[in-house]
């Protein structure tokens, strides 16, 4: 494994991935049930960002912008993003997945945080050491799917964010993994990132999960510049089975306004899309 997140944390997409995450939670979180989150693949949890050129073109323009009016979620994301940066207008730090999520959990909730290189693992550990709603997993995190769910709080979120080092086999490993999870815990919201690069075919994902009768789907993908572009990554993409009530709504509404911001002279596009309903 040569991935680190660090590298990229704060780039857009995990704006992308981290304002669908935040508006997910905050739909979830809207009834007072228990939940359960499972984060597969959860890196450290928090990351120097302060000199890093991938987020220039991520969080450090959203946060020189004014989202308060442009989407709940966005809103919510950047104020989570900047309490972790108290006292300073620069956002230096910043807050992976498992902050983001715990961040919006609250005291009846229950989540286990996966990630399988040790050193991210003893950060995450030690981040999450005094907050016991936390379990800090050093494994595999598509095991972690099979051995975790379903959970006993029934309603709750599994996020599988893998480093995709091998793009169309990850790809196929992470539509097995869904479909798998899926049939595991039905009620389950289950969501997974995946990048748009020239030659990664994302729409076999989707093929993949319908012909394996997923009901309801839910796709949101941003890109910053064409899809065929060789500049790398193209953009950010997100299934979501299982959608929660409105979800698709906040997504209509927080990816055309990032785009704005994110992408260079209008390149690229915005979708969300629901592919399959019951
Ligand atoms: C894209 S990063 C995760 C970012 C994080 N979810 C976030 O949004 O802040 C992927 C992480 O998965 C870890 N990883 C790689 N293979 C793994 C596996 N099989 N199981 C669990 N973690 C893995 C990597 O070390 C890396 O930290």
């Amino acid at each position: 494994m040569k991935y680190r997140h660090a590298f990229h944390a704060g780039n857009f997409a995990d704006v992308m991935k981290h304002v669908a995450l935040t508006a997910v939670l905050q739909r979830l979180t809207e009834k007072e049930r228990p939940l359960f989150v499972l984060d597969t693949h959860a890196g450290r949890a928090l990351y120097e960002i302060g000199g890093a050129s991938e987020a220039g073109r991520g969080i450090h323009r959203l946060a020189s912008a004014t989202p308060a009016a442009a989407s709940p979620a966005i809103a919510r994301y950047l104020e989570i993003v900047r309490s972790f940066n108290a006292g300073s207008a620069a956002i230096e730090t910043y807050p992976g997945s498992p902050l983001i999520a715990a961040t919006l959990l609250r005291a009846q909730d229950r989540a286990a945080y996966c990630e399988l290189a040790p050193a991210e693992a003893d950060a995450l550990r030690h981040e999450f050491r005094r907050d016991a709603r936390i379990g800090v997993h050093c494994r595999d995190g598509f095991e972690a799917l099979r051995a975790l769910l379903p959970p006993s709080e029934k309603r709750g979120l599994a996020l599988i964010d893998p480093p995709y080092e091998e793009q169309e086999q990850d790809l196929a490993q992470v539509a097995d993994a869904l479909v798998a999870a899926a049939s595991r815990w039905p009620q389950g919201v289950l969501m997974a990132w995946y990048p748009i690069k020239q030659g990664v075919v994302a729409a076999r994902l989707h093929r993949r999960l319908l012909d394996a009768g997923v009901q309801r789907l839910l796709v949101a993908e941003l890109c910053i510049h064409p899809d065929d572009s060789r500049a790398g990554l193209n953009g950010s993409g997100l299934v979501t089975i299982n959608p929660p009530w409105q979800f698709d709504r906040d997504l209509r509404q927080a990816m055309p306004w990032l785009h704005g911001l994110l992408a260079e002279g209008g390149a690229g596009r915005t979708r969300v899309a629901l592919l399959a309903e019951e």
